[in-house]
C-alpha cells in the first residue's frame, strides 16, 4: 500500500492534473493560476513541479495529488488514491481488481508482464549479454534503464497466454502478431529491448534493437491505444527533474545516445522515438524546456533532421542550439571512445540555431550564389531577437555580393530579414521545409497537402496513389508517415470508392488523422492541374536536394558529377521562373 501510494505519486504530474481543472501558466520555476478555493483575483495558486504540491499564497489551501483529489473531488483518501492509480496505470496491490479490469488495465498489465519476461530473457541469455558487454554498457545502466531481450519465436506469445492475457489484445499494443495461419507469434525477435515510459513513467511502448547486424536496425511499437509516438519522448520520466531545474533539454535521436548522455551526467536528454519531430513533440518540450540543445548525427539524415526540429522548435519560441557531433560520431559512440568529458563538450560547444543555419548554408551553396543569400535571410529570420539579427547582418555584410559599403550591404540584408519576418511572401529560400510552413495544421507543406487532397477526388485518386508511392518525394516527416500508411492499409490498389466511405476506416494513426482533416476542409482548391503543379514543385524540391546533396561532397566531385550538378541547378532555375507562386 505504501508503495502504490510512493509509487502513484512518482507517476503522476501535479502540472497535468491540477492543469485539467486550472489555467497555469510558468512563473519561474513553479506554475501558477487563480486558486479554486477560494474567490481569487490575482493569480495566487502555486504549483511546484519539482515538489508535487500546490499552495495558495492567499487562502492558504496546499497539499500534494492526493490532495488534491480529495478537495476538488470530495472524496476520501482511498478513493483518491484509486482513482490516480487508474490514472497512472498502476494496478493497486492487495484488492480483488482482477475481475473487472478495463481493457486499457488489461493492455498495461500484457505490457508490464512482456516487461518482466523481457528482463528475465536477458539474464537468459550470453548472446545478449555478452552484446551488451560489448557495446561497453554496465550492468547498474542496464538495471536503470531496465534493459530486456526479446528472444522471439513465439516465446512470449505462449509466456503472456499462460498468465491469461487475450493474444488478440496483444497484438494492439504491438508484443505479438498473427500469421497467416492463425497462430501469434513474437514481434521483437533476437532484439535488445528498451522499455518505453512516458513522462510520468507508464509503460506505454518497446523498442527493440537486433542484437548483431540485421534489418530492421530498430523495430519500435506503432502506435497503439496506449501509445502515440509523437507525445512520448524516450527518457522524459528519468529527464523530467533534471528539466524541472534547468529548463534546458537536450535532444537526440537514439535510445542509446540517451543513455550515453545521462550516463555522462547530461541528465536533461531525451530522444524522439525514430521518427521525425512532430508538433506534439514540440508541445511535449515546450512543457518542460525554454531551450534545447541538439545532437544530432552530422551526416545529411541528420543535418535535415536538425534542421526541421529547430524550425518546428523556433516556431514554438523555444531557445536552440545545435551542437556538431564529430563526423561519424553519436552521442554514444563518443562516450565510449573518448568517456564522459567528451559528450559534456560538444553540448556545451552548442551553436545558436541560426549559426546553425548559416554553417549549412556554406556547406551547400557558394556565397556568390543568390541561393545563399536567400538561405541566409531565411536564416537570420529565424533568429530569437533584433540584436541576434544585428551581429550576423554584420558579419555577412562583409560577403555581400556587388558592393564594398559595408554599411549599406548591412542595411539591404536587415531589409529582407525584415521582411520575411512580417511574414511577407519571400523569394523561395532553399530550405524546402520552409514551404508553406503556415500550415502547422497538418504538418504538411503545401504541395504534399494537396497530393493528399487529391486521394479524396475520384479524377485524381489514380495520380496521386501513384506519386504517394515515389521514392523521396516528401520533405515532411508527416507526409511520409502518412503515405507510407496509406499505402501499407492500401496493398497495391488505391481504396476503392468515395472518400467518405474509405477514410473513416482507415486505422487510427497519420493516415486516418491527415485525411480527415483534410476532407473536413474544403477551403482548397482541387483538380488535376493542382495536383500536376504540386508534383512539379515537390519533384523540383527534390532535385534541389539531391543537388545539394552533391554540393556537400563536392570534395570528390569529377567533371561528370559537376555537369549533372550544373544542368540539375539549371532545370531548378527554368523551373523556378515558370513557377505560378500560389502556396
Ligand atoms: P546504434 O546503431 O544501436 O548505436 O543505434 P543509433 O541510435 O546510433 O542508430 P541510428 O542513429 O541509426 O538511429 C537513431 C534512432 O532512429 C534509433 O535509436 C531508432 O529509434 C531509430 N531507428 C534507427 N534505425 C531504425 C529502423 O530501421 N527502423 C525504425 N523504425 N527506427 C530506426
Ligand atoms: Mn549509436
Amino acid at each position: 500500500m505504501a508503495d502504490d501510494v510512493a509509487e502513484v505519486r512518482r507517476r503522476i504530474d501535479i502540472v497535468d492534473l491540477v492543469g485539467q481543472r486550472v489555467t497555469l501558466k510558468k512563473a519561474g520555476k513553479n506554475w501558477r493560476g487563480l486558486c479554486p478555493f477560494h474567490n481569487d483575483r490575482n493569480p495566487s495558486f502555486n504549483v511546484s513541479q519539482e515538489l508535487g504540491r500546490y499552495n495558495c499564497w492567499s487562502c492558504g489551501a496546499k497539499g500534494d495529488v492526493f490532495n488534491w483529489v480529495m478537495e476538488t473531488q470530495q472524496v476520501d483518501f482511498a478513493e483518491a488514491l484509486r482513482i490516480l492509480a487508474k490514472q497512472a496505470g498502476v494496478t493497486l496491490s492487495g484488492r480483488g481488481e482482477a475481475k473487472d479490469k478495463s481493457r486499457d488495465e488489461r493492455l498495461e498489465a500484457a505490457m508490464a508482464d512482456a516487461q518482466s519476461f523481457f528482463v528475465k530473457q536477458l539474464q537468459a541469455s550470453d548472446e545478449a549479454k555478452k552484446y551488451i558487454a560489448d557495446r561497453g554498457i554496465p550492468t547498474d545502466v542496464v538495471a536503470h534503464w531496465e534493459l530486456g531481450f526479446g528472444p522471439g519465436g513465439d516465446l512470449l506469445a505462449r509466456q503472456l497466454q499462460k498468465q491469461g492475457h487475450q493474444l488478440a489484445e496483444c497484438k494492439e499494443v504491438f508484443l505479438v502478431d498473427k500469421d497467416p495461419s492463425g497462430g501469434y507469434y513474437d514481434r521483437f525477435r533476437h532484439r535488445l529491448m528498451f522499455p518505453i515510459r512516458d513522462e510520468r513513467g507508464r509503460l506505454v511502448a518497446f523498442g527493440g534493437r537486433i542484437i548483431g547486424a540485421g534489418e530492421p536496425k530498430y523495430i519500435n511499437s506503432s502506435d497503439t491505444p496506449l501509445y502515440s509516438k509523437s507525445r512520448v519522448l524516450y527518457g522524459l520520466d528519468k529527464a523530467k527533474h533534471t528539466l524541472a531545474k534547468t529548463r534546458t533539454g537536450i535532444l537526440v535521436e537514439g535510445y542509446l545516445d540517451a543513455i550515453a548522455c545521462h550516463r555522462a551526467g547530461v541528465t536533461g536528454a531525451v530522444a524522439t522515438l525514430g521518427t521525425a519531430m512532430a508538433e506534439d513533440h514540440v508541445r511535449l518540450i515546450k512543457k518542460w524546456c525554454d531551450r534545447v540543445v541538439m545532437l544530432y548525427d552530422s551526416d545529411s539524415a541528420g543535418q535535415k533532421a536538425a534542421e526541421r526540429a529547430a524550425d518546428l522548435l523556433q516556431a514554438a519560441g523555444i531557445g536552440v542550439r545545435v551542437a556538431m557531433m564529430p563526423q561519424g560520431e553519436d552521442p554514444d559512440t563518443l562516450l565510449k571512445t573518448q568517456g564522459p568529458a567528451a559528450v559534456e563538450k560538444a553540448v556545451d560547444a552548442a551553436m545558436p540555431a541560426v549559426e546553425f543555419r548559416l554553417w549549412l548554408l556554406r556547406q551547400r551553396v557558394a556565397v556568390r550564389e543568390d541561393e545563399f543569400w536567400t538561405g541566409a535571410y531565411a536564416a537570420l529570420a529565424t533568429a530569437t531577437d533584433e540584436l541576434e539579427i544585428e551581429r550576423y547582418a554584420h558579419e555577412l555584410a562583409g560577403e555581400y555580393p556587388g558592393t564594398k559599403d559595408r554599411l549599406a550591404a548591412k542595411q539591404a540584408i536587415k531589409r529582407q530579414v525584415a521582411s520575411l519576418r512580417r511574414g511577407g511572401s519571400p523569394t523561395r529560400t532553399h530550405r524546402p521545409g520552409k514551404v508553406g510552413a503556415a500550415r502547422a495544421k497538418t504538418g504538411l507543406t503545401g504541395p504534399e497537402e494537396a497530393v493528399f487532397r487529391a486521394m479524396l477526388s475520384p479524377s485524381t485518386k489514380q495520380d496521386a496513389w501513384q506519386a504517394l508511392g515515389e521514392a523521396g518525394l516528401f520533405v515532411t516527416g508527416a507526409a511520409e508517415d502518412a503515405a507510407v500508411s496509406l499505402r501499407q492499409t492500401h496493398q497495391g490498389q488505391p481504396p476503392d470508392g468515395p472518400a467518405a466511405d474509405w477514410v473513416p476506416s482507415l486505422p487510427e494513426g497519420p493516415a486516418l488523422d491527415l485525411m480527415s482533416s483534410l476532407f473536413m476542409d474544403e477551403s482548397a482548391p482541387t483538380g488535376s492541374a493542382v495536383l500536376a503543379d504540386a508534383l512539379a514543385r515537390l519533384r523540383s524540391l527534390r532535385e534541389e536536394r539531391a543537388a545539394h546533396e552533391i554540393v556537400a561532397k563536392s570534395g570528390d566531385l569529377d567533371d561528370d558529377a559537376l555537369r549533372d550538378f550544373h544542368s540539375r541547378m539549371q532545370r531548378l532555375k527554368d523551373a523556378e521562373t515558370e513557377e505560378n507562386q500560389g502556396y
